[in-house]
């Protein structure tokens, strides 16, 4: 029988981890279950997955003239982080030192993205974009393909398209999907100005709509309220645009009813989210996103020091709350949020970590919150973050022989070979040429 043709074989994986489902993502039980492939291969052409199976059955009809070996090692879908602020200038390194000895008196949220916008309006489109493309290129070299990217360290109209474009115009083999994020935080001077800045915000969003995917507004109580967040998200639907939310990170602002109210993707952090917001977010479809590297870098699971900005705001036990989302319903993901304030990794894999460790979560609840789910939290798991015949060929072949020890050793680089839509972008660790 002749073969068909495909353009790549990976044959041979110890596990292929296909965290493949229905397209609404995985709850309940089914997170829980790991769907593996002992002796797998995958048949990739076109840029699409073509087949799967045990390496005996895709080595029956499919032949390829690159064929890639993946004895003994992992073998899973490329990473979807569903949470961004890619583009900002300057680094608050020093902020952070100051932070956690106690030096200086911490700044609030507020404060600290004031200072972020400040440099980011200092910085030139081509050294934003030359940082956004190295950035990218460590993520792809971790193991993520697709990326969401939000606007939102520049807070004014013309800054913030400004982000918009760049942000849109970027060409990489990790796949960005552009976010608007208008309602980030109230810039400086607006405090008695509120109504003004949300009008300028509402009227912004025309231009923003023909380059954004999405428009994000953030619910919390030292960012915007219920209805802010509703009016802005409303008229950001109203243009065809699809919404995502910050949502209770620093209390209960309602956020994850209003993310309901907003039949919106996703709303992501959480910290302080209630049992109804949660119920009212599984009914709309409303993926949350938890963020442990934010829970790590801001040092919340230690008690904070006497006389700290944030003294006396102890945060929800965090592993209960994930908790108390998961049996509302909620379909749920991971992220980075990836940013220079609150978590400056790139790594999904260290985000993995972390989940395990502050969350409790287990290892296959974590695979399918990084791929199959992270993808739904991007209206995208019809087309990717799962391996499955049809959908786009990203794929990670690992330097470990199973998916539990990319979670269970940590702070090194796992990730061998990286595959973002049919093409090895990465080998042996490296960018490939
Ligand atoms: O996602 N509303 C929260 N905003 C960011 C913080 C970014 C920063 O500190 O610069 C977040 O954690
Ligand atoms: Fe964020």
């Amino acid at each position: 029988m002749a073969k068909h043709n495909a353009d790549l074989l990976i044959v041979q994986a110890g596990e292929l981890l296909t965290c493949r489902g229905p397209a609404e993502g995985l709850r309940g039980e089914a997170l829980r279950q790991t769907d593996i492939i002992a002796d797998g291969a995958v048949a990739v052409g076109g840029g699409r997955i073509l087949a799967l199976g045990s390496s005996a059955e895709v080595a029956k009809s499919w032949s390829a003239p690159t064929v890639l070996d993946a004895t003994g090692r992992l073998v899973t879908p490329g990473f979807v982080d569903p949470h961004s602020h890619l583009l900002f200038g300057g680094t608050r390194h020093e902020e952070y030192e100051a932070k956690v000895t106690q030096r200086a008196p911490a700044r609030r949220l507020d404060g600290g993205i004031r200072f972020t916008v400040s440099r980011t309006r200092q910085t030139s489109d081509a050294a934003l974009v030359k940082q956004a493309m190295s950035d990218l290129d460590t993520m792809l070299l971790h193991g993520t393909t697709t990326l969401e990217a939000k606007t939102g360290y520049a807070l004014d109209r013309e800054g913030e398209l400004r982000l918009l474009r760049l942000t849109a115009g970027l060409r990489h083999a990790v796949d960005v999907v552009p976010t608007f994020l208008p309602l980030h935080v109230l810039p400086e001077g607006y405090d008695d100005r509120r109504k003004e800045y949300i009008d300028a915000a509402v009227a912004s969003l025309q231009a923003a709509s023909g380059l954004a995917k999405y428009c994000d507004v953030s619910c919390d109580p030292l960012c915007f309220t219920y209805d802010e967040c509703l009016r802005v998200g409303n008229a950001a639907r109203a243009l065809g645009m699809k919404v995502r939310l910050h949502a209770d990170q620093h209390g209960d602002a309602r956020g994850g009813l209003a993310a309901a109210a907003l039949s919106a993707s996703g709303a992501d952090h959480l910290d302080y989210t209630t049992d109804e917001g949660f119920r009212a977010m599984a009914e709309a479809g409303t993926v949350a996103t938890f963020l442990p590297g934010v829970t790590l870098h801001l040092c919340e699971m230690t008690p904070r020091f006497a006389g700290s900005a944030l003294e006396g705001a102890e945060k929800p036990f965090l592993p209960m709350v994930v908790r108390r989302a998961l049996e509302a319903g909620v379909v749920a993901a991971l992220s980075t949020d990836y940013n220079p304030g609150s978590c400056p990794t790139p790594s999904m894999q260290m985000v993995m970590a972390l989940a395990a460790r502050l969350f409790r979560l287990g290892y296959a609840e974590i695979w399918n919150m990084c791929t199959l789910n992270a993808a739904r939290a991007l209206d995208l798991s019809h087309d990717r973050g799962s391996i499955e015949a049809g959908k786009r060929a990203d794929l990670v072949i690992w330097n470990v022989a199973n998916h539990g020890m990319v979670i269970n050793r940590f702070g090194v680089n796992l990730a061998d070979t990286v595959i973002a839509n049919g093409s090895i972008k990465v080998q042996h660790g490296r960018l490939a040429s």
